[in-house]
Formats: structure tokens, C-alpha cells, sequence
């Protein structure tokens, strides 16, 4: 057993000796930090073998060890510096053909995580890897449908214009010729003028809508309301397109539940929901909505009795310019724009907005966040 001085100079000798070399080792490690891992653990190894080397020179000089013994602990620690770098030059090669997988696999066309088993760190970043392409690629395929939303909007948007203003431009040239003089056909002329016109103004300002939904540039002036009065305003808008088609109408909802919404928005929202229940329900069918408190949300359900969506339409309902039939007739129906407008304006409440079939035809419903309950007086408020 060493006297305890002995010890103490012992140990003070080698944490110098080996200061001293690990301080050269972290010298060399970051003159080689751009260089592969095989290298800087080479670098380790040998820095770690050099230290012990040290440490022993220094304590044979310090405690006149005989020359043998300080041969044989050095042999000793040669050979096993010596299997410890091939070990970190081995863990190093792992190491860079690890990586080297993953980067070809980052490379090719679509993420596939390697197959070889990776160090816990590779492993997870290929997960997290295989993760974001996943959401890349989902991101990608909509703004594919997106694109080609918009590309099919504009082609069928602009035939949806011609045709009425070629009827429009038809009957003002008529009119204008004397053409046509008639009182009642004059008249008539120009209730159609009117009517295209009306049509023509619903569509741009439809479009504009969309567009500011789609730019995000929908800015909503939230107020609070009660939900029994949003869907008596949405039954009362209604009134006159169903009565013209002969289909009844119906509005109930809770009462006392309170919703901080823009009101103008989502009245637009509803209406479009409640204008193509009315416009797919045959005359003498009914037309439901419902406001109700759900799961934490309040809902707003528009029924119809339109026979029910096709099951391979549901999920494309809410696609910009999406109208049900291949074919399009010019003048019969909207442009398609109705449910992605509804849609818009729901997302911007933080709400969501589904299809389903049920009973006679179709149930559209809106799922709200209810309205934040008021702070009693005197609490305060974060800031
Ligand atoms: N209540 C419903 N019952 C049956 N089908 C519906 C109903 N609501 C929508 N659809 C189908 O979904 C399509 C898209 O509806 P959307 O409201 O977006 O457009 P639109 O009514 O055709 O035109 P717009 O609303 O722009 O005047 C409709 O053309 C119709 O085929
Ligand atoms: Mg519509």
C-alpha cells in the first residue's frame, strides 16, 4: 500500500502528464472536426493510449521505477492502445456506413428508412426522417389538388361566363337594333338582363370570397351571438327560395348557447349550406336545421331530403369548382363554389365542417368552438 503522500504525488504527477496530452488531443480533435468519426476516434484512442504513456514516463522518472517494470507496463499499454484503436477506427467505419445509408436513402426519390440496424441517434433521426417526408408528401399531393382546383376553376369559371354574356350581349344588341319592340318581350328581355346580371354578381363576389379565404386575407370581426339567433336569421333568409321550390324549412336550436363569431361569415357559411339543401330537396320535402351542444362544441346540422350524395362524391363535396356531374350546363346550378366558401369560413372559426347520409338525403354539420365564458367583474386579467 502506497504511503498517502506517495499517493498524492502520484496522482498529481499523472493528472498532469495527462492534462497535458488531452489538452493536445482536443487541439488535434478540432483541427480533424470536419473529418469522418473513424478519424476522431482514432484520435481519442490515441490520445487516451499517449496520456497513460505520459503518466508512466513521468512516474518512473518521479520514483526511479526500474527500467523493466516500465518496459512491461508499457508493452502492456501498447498492445492495448493498440486493439483499442482498431476498435474506434471499427466503430468509426460503423458509424460512417450508417450514415452513409441514411444519406442515400435521403437522396433517392421517396424516404425509405434503411433496413441495416442504425445507433440509437441515426435510428431516431430516420424516423424522424420518414416522419417529415410522410407530412411533405401529404402537403405536396394537396397542393397538387389545390393546383388543379384552380387550374379546373378558371377553365369552367370562364366557360360559365360566356354563355350568359353571349346571352347578354344578345339581348342589349336586340334591344338596342329595335329588334325586338313589343312591350312584353321588352320586358321580358330585360327581367333576363337582370337576372344574368344578379347571377353574374354572385359568382365574382363567390370568387372574391374564395380568393380571400385562399390567401388568407379573410379577416373576422367576432362577435358574440347566441346560437337559437343564428339559425332563426339563417331560417328566415331562407324563407323565400323554399317557398318558391314548395319545400318547408325548419329551425330549432338550444337556446343560451353563446358563439363568438363572425357573423356576416358564417351567416354566408350557413346559407350556402341551407340555398343547396333547398335547391336538392324535391318540392313538398323538408329542409332541418338544427343548433345543438355536443362534446364541447356546438353544432349546427343542415338536413335534407336530396336522396342522398353519392358515396364516391362525399369526400369531393368541399373541393373548389366540384359540382356533382361531369357535364356542365351552362346557367343551371351555381359554379361550385358554395361548400369550399362554407368550408373556408368554418376553418377560419376553427371549426370543421362534414357530410354524411342519413334518412332521406344528406346532413352537413358545423362544428364550432363554443364562445370563451365572460370573466366575472373584478378577476383579473392576463395581460
Ligand atoms: N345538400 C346537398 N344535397 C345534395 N348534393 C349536394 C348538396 N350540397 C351540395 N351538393 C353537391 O355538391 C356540389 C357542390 O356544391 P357547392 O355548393 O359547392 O356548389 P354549387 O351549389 O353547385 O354552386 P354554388 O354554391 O357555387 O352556387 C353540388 O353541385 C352538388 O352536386
Ligand atoms: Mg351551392
Amino acid at each position: 500500500m502506497l504511503p498517502f503522500e506517495a499517493l498524492l504525488d502520484v496522482i498529481a504527477t499523472s493528472a498532469v502528464s495527462a492534462l497535458a496530452v488531452g489538452g493536445l488531443g482536443l487541439a488535434v480533435l478540432r483541427l480533424v472536426r470536419a473529418r469522418p468519426m473513424s478519424v476522431q476516434f482514432a484520435v481519442v484512442a490515441v490520445a487516451t493510449v499517449c496520456a497513460i504513456v505520459a503518466g508512466i514516463i513521468a512516474i518512473t522518472l518521479r520514483m526511479f521505477i526500474s527500467s523493466h517494470d516500465r518496459d512491461v507496463a508499457l508493452t502492456v499499454v501498447s498492445v492495448a492502445g493498440l486493439v483499442g484503436f482498431g476498435v474506434a477506427v471499427l466503430l468509426g467505419r460503423r458509424l460512417t456506413l450508417a450514415n452513409r445509408a441514411l444519406v442515400a436513402a435521403v437522396r433517392a426519390e421517396s424516404f425509405t428508412a434503411p433496413k441495416q440496424a442504425l445507433p440509437a441517434e441515426l435510428a431516431e433521426l430516420s424516423r424522424e426522417l420518414e416522419a417529415a417526408y410522410g407530412r411533405l408528401a401529404d402537403a405536396h399531393d394537396r397542393e397538387k389538388a389545390l393546383e388543379a382546383g384552380r387550374r379546373e376553376l378558371v377553365a369552367w369559371v370562364s366557360h360559365d361566363l360566356r354563355t350568359p354574356l353571349a346571352g347578354l350581349r344578345a339581348m342589349a344588341e336586340a334591344l338596342e337594333d329595335e329588334v325586338v319592340v313589343d312591350t312584353e318581350t321588352v320586358h321580358r328581355y330585360h327581367g333576363r338582363i337582370r337576372a344574368e346580371v344578379d347571377r353574374l354578381t354572385e359568382m365574382v363576389d363567390d370568387l372574391f370570397e374564395l380568393s380571400r379565404i385562399h390567401s388568407g386575407t379573410l379577416r373576422l370581426s367576432r362577435q358574440r351571438v347566441g346560437l337559437d339567433d343564428l339559425v332563426a336569421e339563417v331560417v328566415a333568409g331562407a324563407e323565400p327560395l323554399a317557398r318558391a321550390k314548395g319545400v318547408h324549412v325548419r329551425g330549432a336550436a338550444a337556446r343560451g348557447l353563446p358563439l363568438e363569431v363572425d357573423t356576416a361569415e358564417l351567416g354566408r357559411a350557413l346559407r350556402n349550406l341551407v340555398v343547396n339543401a333547398i335547391r336538392h330537396t324535391p318540392s313538398d320535402g323538408s329542409v332541418e336545421i338544427l343548433g345543438e351542444a355536443g362534446d364541447g362544441r356546438v353544432l349546427v346540422s343542415v338536413a335534407d331530403g336530396c336522396g342522398g350524395i353519392p358515396s364516391e362524391d362525399l369526400p369531393r363535396v368541399f373541393d373548389v369548382a366540384f359540382r356533382g356531374e361531369s357535364a356542365r350546363t351552362p346557367g343551371e346550378g351555381g359554379a361550385g363554389l358554395g361548400l369550399a366558401i362554407a368550408r373556408g369560413i368554418v376553418e377560419a372559426h376553427d371549426g370543421e365542417i362534414v357530410v354524411a347520409n342519413t334518412g332521406p338525403g344528406c346532413r352537413f354539420t358545423v362544428e364550432l368552438p363554443p364562445a370563451v365564458p365572460p370573466q366575472p367583474r373584478g378577476s383579473l386579467s392576463a395581460r
